[in-house]
């Protein structure tokens, strides 16, 4: 963290110390996958995350002065303070506007909640595309309902809600615009499922999604090509959607339906943006493929879903241009090496890959993968498997 942050100490936090309170305890929330269903969320669209094992834990005692003061297992004798009422969204995004955000987040929503010592220690890797951040927001947010009473992580309305407050205090406060699957993920999770999202009803459906029952595995392939959500890139897709639903008459592309598309598009060359119809045709694409992909895993067919899997990541490369070299290596040499089907998984522009694949191939997939990335004399990628875990809740 820069050392001009406004958010660290002017105030001693020792002339204030924390009350000791039998509330206080640990929290956590996990990374995320998604299956299918990329830059669909700000879009209305359909998304099918899966929470990994790997948690943020954040252990959070509550404190009667007002204060939030943050340290984290990640920066060593770097400690943040700040009074709650000073956090606002002018304040710039480094990793501890992410837990503040949650506070301002949760007060502009109404919700009364104290000041805390926040330990944040995360096994989720951070710049790899897998929600990190979402999770460190929601292990606050979870620890915070708790503290607080607001009873919000007792059914999945209220884990729905916290989601939103996870959002807003991203968007808002760590200045990256990004939809809302990563905290939906992360909160309304179940192990062995995965989530269908659908971002324009707000209706989530739990899909059960046991690989290993099939003698399959999702493995993971993290490319270590730098990844960020705030360089622009996002907003600007973001932006051409939103410019091309008004263009449509729309209020979301979820709107367009795949019959409607060719004239669609139609419409959108005629008014010259370059890049709209594009664009909208893998919005609109993959929020069927997302249909599909559940129809396919609800019959067992994972040779379909697989290959719903590898159109995903065609369309992302192709059309909406957010995959990477990296991204693009890893899913060819995972399909050559026996894959049913891979994509580039979150935002793109680096982090990680996923492939679907036979348990028994798992680690020579893995292995091929880093081969080709030797070959290339790119930095060593790291191939794992995940099963589908829990949301945020008390714990690790
Ligand atoms: C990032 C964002 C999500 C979503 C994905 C793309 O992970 O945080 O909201 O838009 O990119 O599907």
């Amino acid at each position: 963290m820069a050392s001009t942050s406004p958010l660290r100490a002017s105030v001693n936090p020792t002339l204030h110390p924390a009350e000791p309170d039998n509330q206080a305890g640990v929290w956590s929330a996990p990374g995320r996958v998604n299956l299918i269903g990329e830059h669909t969320d700000y879009n209305g669209g359909l998304a099918l995350p899966i929470a990994l094992p790997h948690r943020t834990t954040a252990t959070v005692r509550p404190r009667t002065d007002g204060l939030l003061r943050v340290t984290s297992t990640a920066r060593p004798g770097e400690t943040v303070v700040v009074a709650l009422d000073d956090v606002s969204p002018t304040v710039p995004g480094d990793w501890a506007a992410y837990v503040a955000g949650v506070f301002w987040s949760l007060r502009q929503a109404g919700y009364a909640v104290p000041g805390a010592d926040v330990q944040v220690a995360s096994a989720v890797p951070v710049g790899a595309g897998l929600s990190s951040s979402a999770a460190l927001e929601c292990a606050v947010a979870a620890a915070l309902s708790d503290i607080a009473g607001l009873g919000l992580l007792d059914d999945d309305a209220g884990r729905a809600r916290l989601a939103q407050v996870c959002q807003v205090a991203e968007n808002d406060i760590a200045g990256a615009p990004t939809g809302g699957m990563d905290q939906a993920a992360a909160m309304l999770c179940r192990p062995g499922h995965a989530l269908r999202l659908d971002c324009r009803s707000g209706v989530t459906t739990q899909v059960p999604f046991d690989l290993a029952a099939h003698g399959l595995a999702l493995l993971v392939i993290d490319t270590k090509a730098p990844h960020a959500l705030v360089d622009g890139q996002y907003a600007a897709r973001r932006h051409t959607c939103q410019q091309a639903a008004s263009a449509l008459g729309v209020d979301t592309l979820r709107e367009v339906s795949p019959t409607d598309l060719p004239e669609a598009l139609g419409r959108l060359s005629r008014l010259g943006d370059s890049a709209a119809p594009a664009r909208v045709r893998h919005v609109v694409t993959e929020i069927a493929r997302v249909e599909a992909f559940v129809d396919a895993v609800q019959a067992d067919d994972f040779t379909t879903a697989g290959a719903l899997m590898t159109a995903s990541h065609d369309s992302l490369r192709a059309d909406y241009e957010v995959s990477c070299p990296e991204l693009d290596l890893a899913v060819t040499t995972a399909l050559r090496g026996g894959a049913l089907g891979a994509r580039m998984t979150g935002g793109g522009f680096g982090g990680c890959a996923i492939a679907l694949v036979q348990q028994e191939q798992a680690d020579s997939i893995g292995a091929a993968v880093v081969a080709a990335f030797r070959q290339r004399q790119w930095p060593d990628p790291v191939p794992f498997t995940v099963t589908a875990a829990r949301g945020a809740g008390r714990g690790c």
